[in-house]
């Protein structure tokens, strides 16, 4: 995109390149002290996680325009391809920190009671009109073993219910029947500790817990659902927390028990790794987006303290239906992962909020997600239908009466910076009007 017409230009006019030389230099030493600076109040602020402020391959060559008019859209494919582009061009090459954001609709949205504690990489469950708020980070040094429930008629938190101290924290599987919840595997501890295969479940009208024949081998936050009386699991990071597992297990289960003391080997998935989102709906199940790849301990560290390996995003759906084979459908709109709580089902279509998607190409930075997307089920089509007051990921959303809500999650820099900074548990609400755009199409 950027043409040897720009470098031409650039050698006919060596002031001009001076000056911009000169500017250069100073918004380079003023983002070097501002990176500092941000490094500094990372560390010795716990309500900010490390993560957010892992500055990989930090390229001084580099100067960002907030806010400018280039908002091409780029899939995955077009994002490696830039990145390397990109850093070929060095100080040519000018990108917006925003410019993976999609045009969408303003909403109008409505605060509304902050869940009890912040929340990075919780779990959630809606039954009808209560709403169960599972574990997560509060901080990288310091994670939940509680549940927060919300009720949907009063919105107001009513509740508290402990986990078992043996449950994981964070990087969940999580499923429904209507009554009971259960909860597979994940990451036991804080930072990017080990995981564990104890799975449970939750019968949220005695609020009693029950345990669940271990998973076969333990998995980070593996696509999870409930589908025809089996519990399906498949996905998610094997036990190093960056290796995509591509295993499916199924279990049947009912009112919140085992029905066989091992779990079945299914078909593997096409592409594996954490954080997608899996929904059934009939005879069919969607596992959607997700990444390969995430943070790792760092060997030999006692805290097992998280440090950022390759990763990549995809906005992949693969469908299984009754004939049990794999099949690929419409891509999302744009590369996204940590959905896993992130969808309602409205009138046949599956609706995500927020995300994190392709990190930016030339920074290398995380770029969170602000859109809210829509998935047609008749037409297997997706839109892109509003925005959220801000971008964020790991969003835990619920649907009732007409209202869109979500809570929860790690939150952007703000309008012009989508990089990952604060961990909140604010709760937000919009009326979903999306069959009057839809319609007008
Ligand atoms: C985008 O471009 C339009 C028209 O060229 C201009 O009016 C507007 O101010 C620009 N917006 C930003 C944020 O630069
Ligand atoms: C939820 O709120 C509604 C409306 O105030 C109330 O009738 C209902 O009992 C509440 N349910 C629980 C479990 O708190
Ligand atoms: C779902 O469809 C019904 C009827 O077709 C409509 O009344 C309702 O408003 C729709 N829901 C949303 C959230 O648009």
């Amino acid at each position: 995109m950027a043409t040897p017409t720009r470098l031409h230009h650039h050698h006919h006019h060596p002031h001009s390149s001076a000056s911009k030389l000169i500017i250069f230099f100073c918004l380079s030493a003023f983002l070097g002290i501002a990176l500092i600076a941000n490094l500094f109040r990372a560390s010795l602020s716990s309500h900010y996680l490390s993560i957010a402020t892992n500055w990989v391959d930090s390229n001084a060559h580099l100067v960002l325009i907030p806010n400018v008019n280039d908002t091409t859209p780029n899939n995955n494919n077009n994002n490696v391809k830039d990145g390397k582009n990109a850093q070929r061009r060095g100080p040519e090459r000018f990108l917006s920190a925003t410019f993976a954001d999609l045009p969408a609709p303003e909403w109008h949205w409505e605060e509304m009671p902050a869940a009890p504690v912040p929340r990075l990489d919780g779990y959630s469950i809606q039954i009808k009109n209560m709403f169960y708020v599972f574990a997560g980070y509060a901080n990288l040094d310091h994670v939940h073993s509680h549940v927060d429930v919300f009720n949907f008629s009063s919105n107001k938190w009513v509740d508290v219910i402990k986990m078992p101290k043996e449950m994981a924290h964070s990087h969940l599987g999580i499923a429904t029947d209507g009554r009971y919840i259960y909860i597979i595997s994940g990451q036991y501890g804080t930072q990017c500790s080990g995981p564990t295969t104890a799975s449970f479940t939750l019968d949220t009208a005695t609020k009693t817990w029950k345990p669940l024949p271990p998973l076969p081998a333990p998995r980070y936050a593996p696509a999870t659902q409930l589908w025809k009386g089996r519990l399906h699991v498949m996905g998610g990071s094997k036990e190093n927390r960056h290796t995509p597992g591509l295993e499916h297990w199924s279990l049947a289960v009912k009112d919140g028990e085992a029905l066989e003391q091992q779990w079945r080997e299914e078909v593997p998935v096409p592409r594996g790794g954490p954080h997608r989102a899996c929904i059934a709906i009939g005879d069919r199940l969607y596992v959607i987006g997700g990444q390969e790849g995430d943070f790792m301990a760092k060997p030999g560290s006692p805290i097992f303290k998280c440090s950022r390996r390759h990763e990549v995003v995809y906005g992949d759906v693969f469908m299984l239906d009754e004939e049990m084979k794999w099949k690929i459908l419409p891509a999302m709109p744009k590369p996204n992962s940590h959905i896993e709580c992130a969808w309602v089902l409205v009138n046949n279509s599956i609706i995500i909020t927020g995300g994190t998607t392709e990190k930016h190409p030339v920074t290398k930075r995380m770029m969170l997600v602000g859109e809210v997307f829509q998935f047609h089920l008749d037409t297997m089509k997706w839109s892109v239908i509003g925005k959220l007051p801000y971008r964020i990921k790991t969003t835990l959303a619920g649907f009732w009466d007409g209202w869109l809500y979500f809570t929860s999650g790690q939150r952007d820099r703000g309008p012009d910076n989508p990089q990952p900074r604060r961990v909140v548990g604010d709760m937000w609400r919009t009326k979903l009007h999306f069959w009057l755009a839809h319609a007008k199409q």
